[in-house]
């Protein structure tokens, strides 16, 4: 949706002078703001976790995968939501949420195409591990220190606007983790700061404080972080634990 309509929308909605709907205005009355509509490609745990996240909050949401009758059974338990293949999911979403095996993930956004993805905001909460056993608790990715995957699907999908987000955290702390009201950080980064502030906005209402990171090379600092939260699970079976940043 342009910024012309969002904010004339926000408008209608302060008014109460809503009277219609239409899949073009998507809102939550009740609240008085605009909800996006999320698209979520991934019929794995974190789609799921995140997906299930965005209905709590108030948000329309479909999922996608290449083969949508897996998603049955979460349709039938969310009956509110949608189903759909990548690319009907993407291209019904103002926001995409990539949660897709990194080895994969250009793969599948190839399915969605170019077209589809121009323009839009794309929470890439994937991380490029490559398969390997862990050695002593330390996974392998299949990216090098001074590259990272989200810089690869940004170089590839020039017109989308890929924000990292999620990638360095468990999924069972993804939506409202509760740490005796301490809020962790969740690092983010991107080239876009619009597509930032929204990926913040939701951030916010799942419980996390942002740390922005800067632009997309800062992938290559953020996508590492999975390797070392997952270190005390292979070690100790932890993984309950999120990162905070401290400041004086
Ligand atoms: N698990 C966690 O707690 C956690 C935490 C942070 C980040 N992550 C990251 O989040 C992402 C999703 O993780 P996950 O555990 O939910 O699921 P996953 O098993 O890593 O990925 C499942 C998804 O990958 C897609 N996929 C697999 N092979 C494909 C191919 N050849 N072409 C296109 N798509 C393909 C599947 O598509 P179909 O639906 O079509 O089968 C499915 O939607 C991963 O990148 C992971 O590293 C995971």
């Amino acid at each position: 949706m342009s910024r012309f309509w969002a904010i004339i929308q926000e408008l209608l909605v302060e008014y109460d002078l809503f009277f219609f709907h239409s899949d073009t205005f998507d809102c939550d009355r009740t609240k008085g703001m605009i909800m996006k509509k999320i698209g979520v490609l991934g019929s794995g745990i974190v789609g799921e976790v995140l997906a299930n996240g965005f209905l709590k909050h108030g948000y329309s949401v479909m999922r996608g995968s290449r083969s949508p009758e897996k998603l049955g059974e979460w349709k039938t338990s969310h009956g509110e939501a949608n189903i759909g293949d990548f690319k009907e999911t993407a291209a019904w979403a103002d926001i995409i949420v990539l949660c897709v095996q990194g080895l994969h993930a250009v793969a599948a956004l190839e399915l969605v195409g170019d077209d589809v993805l121009s323009g839009k905001t794309i929470i890439d909460a994937t991380n490029p591990i490559s398969g390997e056993e862990p050695v002593n608790g330390v996974i392998s990715f299949f990216t090098g220190p001074n590259e990272s995957l989200m810089e690869q699907l940004q170089s590839r999908f020039t017109q989308a606007h890929f924000v990292k987000a999620f990638s360095s955290v468990g999924n069972p702390q993804m939506v409202n983790p509760d740490y005796n009201g301490v809020l962790p950080t969740m690092f983010i980064c991107g080239n876009s700061a619009e597509a930032k502030a929204d990926v913040t906005d939701i951030l916010t209402k799942f419980g996390w404080e942002t740390g922005d990171m800067g632009q997309v090379e800062a992938a290559r600092a953020i996508e590492p972080l999975c390797i070392l939260w997952c270190i005390p699970g292979f070690l100790n079976n932890s993984w309950n634990h999120a990162f905070k940043i401290l400041k004086p």
